[in-house]
């Protein structure tokens, strides 16, 4: 039996976590995974429009939201094992997948190992690369600084970098939102997910074996996976689909969710139509 609905707990492996399924069974299934540190709530304006014609699942990542964090220490091949666990679980055995920065980290890692789980992907805002030393050097030092300085100042810190500049008059609400996202997340999971970051391996060698559709979405303004990332995943992507979101920075779906939901909503309808 389904459970409709949103904040839906299921504990999986014995870990609690905690998704919302909307939209008909038996519709095509599309999995929305967050970016770092948030939760599924990120994904509310997504399912509003999609959940009419599609069964649309946004979950919380462990060690964020609602889920638990577990007690083994993170990484993107767990994180994977997760998605696919929890796509068992729910009996989901084909779903197209959309994730946004390190949601679209999942995302390449699940697609890369699970190929035959998936019709389709759409990489928002993210990237195939790994760490570089300097990027490596900057985790270590925002884990020193969260905890010298709590996560209220890199709750502030971050918000800075992670909107373009219209939005921050013109989405006050929006990134109060995603502040309280980033507060309720625990130092325990900011730090093994910024470990997680550190020690990600590179998915850009795999690209031109990826044989579902995919779309790549970017922020015009996105400073912490910009165009040029969005670009070259493009272009290593065999006929993949490339889509600027004018009046955003890295969370293109919260800032122009219109157009985000066109382009989503466009492409997804061709792969169901096809599919
Ligand atoms: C995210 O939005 O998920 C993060 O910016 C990812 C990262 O820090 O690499």
């Amino acid at each position: 039996m389904r459970n409709l609905g949103s904040n839906i707990k299921l504990v999986i492996n014995d870990l609690s976590v905690s998704y919302n399924d909307e939209g008909k069974t038996g519709d095509p299934v599309l999995i929305f995974i967050h970016g770092f540190p948030f939760n599924k709530s990120m994904w509310n304006k997504q399912t509003e429009a999609l959940k009419e014609n599609y069964r649309v699942i946004a979950y919380d990542v462990r060690g964020h939201g609602n889920s638990d964090a577990g007690t083994e220490d993170f990484s993107i091949d767990l994180f994977a094992e997760d998605l696919l666990n929890l796509m068992d679980a729910l009996k989901i055995d084909k779903a197209m997948l959309c994730g946004l920065s390190m949601g679209g980290y999942i995302a390449l890692n699940a697609v890369e190992n699970y190929p035959d789980r998936f019709d389709a992907l759409i990489l928002s805002d993210t990237t195939c690369t790994a760490d570089t030393p300097e990027a490596k050097e900057k985790r270590m030092k925002t884990i020193e600084s969260i905890r010298k300085d709590g996560v209220e100042k890199f709750a502030d810190e971050s918000v800075k970098n992670l909107f373009a500049p219209e939005s921050f008059s013109t989405k006050k609400l929006e990134i109060a939102a995603v502040k309280e996202m980033i507060v309720n997340t625990t130092e325990e999971s900011l730090f093994k997910t910024l470990r997680a970051f550190y020690e990600r391996k590179e998915t850009c060698s795999k690209l031109p074996d990826i044989y579902v559709p995919v779309l790549i979405m970017v922020g015009n303004e996105d400073k912490i996976t910009p165009l040029t990332a969005a670009q070259f995943m493009n272009e290593k992507i065999k006929d993949s689909l490339l889509s600027i979101i004018e009046h955003a920075g890295h969370l293109s779906n919260i800032e122009n969710p219109s157009e985000f939901n066109n382009q989503l909503e466009e492409f997804v309808s061709t792969i169901y139509y096809y599919g």
